[in-house]
């Protein structure tokens, strides 16, 4: 499908694919991507066929952050009422393997969308940052909890107190980073890596994601309590016993995704 305003959408096998195509504004992160996205990920939520998700920007930008332009007239009841980038929540309640392929500048709410996916591949060319503060506002969108969480207390205040950016090395030295590859792998490198997600169980993904965002919302006891009862109930589905009978026999698991 290509009828969105600000996105591309594609299927690459069992791999869906979201471009977000805002060149002009080197992806800046208005109301219609958000309304894009959303429509796209609803779809991508219901299609059988789709085993991950990569969301991807240009060559120049994964996105440059929430649209400046777009904030800059609102009053305090306009951001309040409309629960301004509340939406993007969307995206971290969406319940397949997410990848963000990330290229060029990922700052403000562009960082925080990259963070808000499960692995983030980064080309050599990326660059991170929260700049919010030289806007005279904060991140918005989950970046001063979710980057605290991925690279600790001094670094997220160094980024978000500064407004400086960071290069993929030291993205990939804090932990923000899953892989760093050259940047004309990009693509090719997060769709291999959705391929490979995708040829697993589907539920059994699902539900190891799940857990490993646990790890990031409750206690150890009670992370590693959720983990044995999901574990454990593994047992009762018709994967895991194709899985370990595969392994037994030496030949390929094929997944039923039951
Ligand atoms: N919002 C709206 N428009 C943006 C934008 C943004 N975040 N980032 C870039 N653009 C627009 C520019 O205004 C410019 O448009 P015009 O040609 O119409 O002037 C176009 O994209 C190209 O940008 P530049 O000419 O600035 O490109 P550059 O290569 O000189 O600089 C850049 C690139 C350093 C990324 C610079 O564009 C920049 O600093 N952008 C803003 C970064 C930023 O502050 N992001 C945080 C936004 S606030 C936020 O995200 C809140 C939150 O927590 C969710």
């Amino acid at each position: 499908r290509q009828d969105f305003e600000t996105i591309l959408l594609e299927r690459k096998g069992r791999v869906g694919w979201i471009t977000l195509n805002r060149p002009k504004a080197l992806n800046a992160l208005n109301s219609q991507v958000l309304d894009d996205v959303i429509a796209a990920l609803d779809e991508l939520e219901v299609d059988a066929e789709i085993g991950a998700v990569v969301i991807t920007g240009s060559e120049r930008a994964f996105a440059a952050g929430a649209d400046i332009k777009e904030m800059q007239p609102k009053s305090y009841m306009d951001m309040f009422l409309d629960d301004y980038f509340a939406r993007w929540d969307r995206l971290a309640q969406f319940r397949k393997p997410t990848i963000a392929a990330v290229a060029g500048y990922a700052l403000g709410g562009g960082c925080e969308l990259a963070m808000i996916c499960d692995l983030l591949i980064a080309a050599d060319t990326a660059k991170f940052g929260q700049p919010e503060i030289k806007l005279g506002v904060i991140p918005g969108i989950g970046g001063s909890q979710r980057l605290t969480r991925a690279i600790g207390k001094a670094k997220a205040m160094d980024l978000v107190l500064t407004g400086r950016n960071m290069d993929v090395e030291e993205a990939e030295r804090a932990g923000l980073v899953s892989r760093i590859v050259p940047a004309d792998q990009l693509l090719d490198t997060a769709l291999e890596v959705a391929e490979t997600i995708a040829s697993m169980s589907l539920p059994v993904a699902m539900i190891a994601k799940e857990s490993v965002n646990r790890a990031f919302e409750t206690t150890l006891a009670e992370g590693l309590r959720f983990e044995r009862r999901v574990f454990h109930s593994l047992f009762a589905i018709e994967d895991q016993k194709e899985g370990m009978a595969a392994f037994v026999d030496k030949r390929p698991a094929k997944f039923t995704n039951r």
